[in-house]
Formats: structure tokens, sequence, C-alpha cells
């Protein structure tokens, strides 16, 4: 059992910020902020120009935090080729690595290289990707992520619906004796939080609401994470 699998096993839930919407000129005080607060999981987005449009960072900047950071980095990956990218991210200090449904990979062959670096790994549906396709890995995984904005910026506004796919998850896992930690991911605020947490999700991604809020890192923290006490 990975060390990221056996944390949350510790069943509480995490506000994991995403440093995608972090000011690059003062990531490692972002970073610093966060963690005083109390944040134990840094959710670290991938993005290839070519899975989404857009890119973003790689092993560089993980690296660098992992050097200076004692906290797990959870690696999204929005790349459409996974399987060529887990072993940087596992060298540079991952601690998990979630990769899409839709990419182009063997989806039980890149779970299991990733088990065997004893690397918490997880799967991710994009919103129009129905819940059910996750159902034969589940039992293989440390974490599911249910996309509530398209992946590929940070800033947008949530799906709600997206949230219904939580639910459904969870009752089915509930019925098939299953109990996989929940994770979302976009669109998380003061004002989207409450339907959030109602929905049994046990790990809140959050970036522009974290590192834009106008109060300050501290303060979006805080305004996040008193929805889970
Ligand atoms: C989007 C990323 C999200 C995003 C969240 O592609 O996967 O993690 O950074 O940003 P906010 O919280 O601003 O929606
Ligand atoms: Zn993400």
């Amino acid at each position: 059992m990975s060390k990221f699998h056996a944390y949350l096993k510790g069943k509480n839930k995490h506000i994991t910020p995403s440093i995608l919407s972090a000011d690059f000129n003062h990531l490692g005080k972002s970073v610093e902020d966060c963690i005083s607060r109390g944040m134990q999981i840094l959710h670290f987005d991938v993005m290839d120009g070519h899975f989404v449009p857009a890119i973003s960072f790689g092993p560089p900047v993980l690296k660098s935090l992992n050097k200076t950071f004692d906290c797990f980095f959870d690696v999204h990956l929005m790349v459409t080729y996974p399987q060529n990218q887990v072993h940087q991210f596992i060298s540079a200090g991952a601690d998990h690595i979630t990769f899409h449904v839709e990419s182009d990979c063997d989806i039980p062959s890149l779970i299991q290289i990733i088990k065997d670096e004893d690397i918490g790994v997880g799967l991710v549906v994009k919103p129009n990707t129905d819940w059910k396709v996750l159902i034969p890995f589940l039992a293989d995984l440390d974490l599911i992520l249910i996309m509530t904005v398209e992946p590929g910026a940070g800033g947008q506004a949530m799906l709600e619906d997206c949230l219904r796919k939580v639910v459904e998850l969870k009752e089915y896992m509930q019925e098939n004796g299953l109990d996989v930690p929940v994770q979302i991911d976009g669109g998380v605020n003061v004002r989207t939080m409450e339907k959030a947490v109602a929905c049994g999700a046990d790990l809140f991604v959050a970036g522009s609401a974290v590192f834009g809020d106008s109060d300050g890192t501290v303060a979006g923290y805080d305004k996040l994470d008193q929805y889970l006490k």
C-alpha cells in the first residue's frame, strides 16, 4: 500500500490546492501559506498542449517543490500519453498520479506500472464521460477524480450537474463493498463548497479560490477549509 493510500485511509476530508492558479513569482510562499493552514496534499496540474490546448508545467517544478516541502504531491496528468510521463513525475517526487480514462493508453497496465512503484494511482473522467467507465478499475484505485469543469484551465464556473456523478459513484461503491476516496476538481469556491461537500466528495481541488482570493492565500484556504470542520 503506498504512503498516499495509507494516508487517505485516514478518511478525513481535504482541500487540495491546485498551483495552476498560483503566482509563480511567489510559488514557494503560496505553498508555505497553504501548509501553514494544514494543507497536506498539493494538486499539480500537468497539461501537454495536446490532450488540452494549454501547457502548464512539468517535473522540474515538482522536483524543486518536493525538495522544499513535506506534503503529498497529487499529480493530475491532462496528457494524451500518460505512459510516457509517469516515470518522470515519479522521479521528481509524485506521491500520487491521476490520469484520464480519455487518454491514449492501456489503462490496466498503466495502473499496475504506477502501483509497482508504490505510488498512489487514480483515474479521472471529464464532465461528458460517464462515471460507469470507471467500474472495471475501481478495486485497483487509491483515488477517483470527477472533473467539475472541462479540463484545461483554472477559474472556470463549476458544472454542478457533475456532482450527481459523485453521488451515483458513492452509491455504487457502497452497494459493492468498495470505498475509494473521491476528489472533485474545478470551480470549487465559497459559493459551491456547500454543494460539493453535500454530494459526498472527500477531496476538493481549488485553484483560483485559494490562490486568487483578494484577501490572500491563507484567507482563501481558510474560507474553504471551514466547510470541512
Ligand atoms: C483544470 C484543472 C483544475 C483547475 C482548478 O484543468 O484540472 O485543477 O486548476 O482550478 P479552479 O479551482 O480555479 O477551477
Ligand atoms: Zn486538476
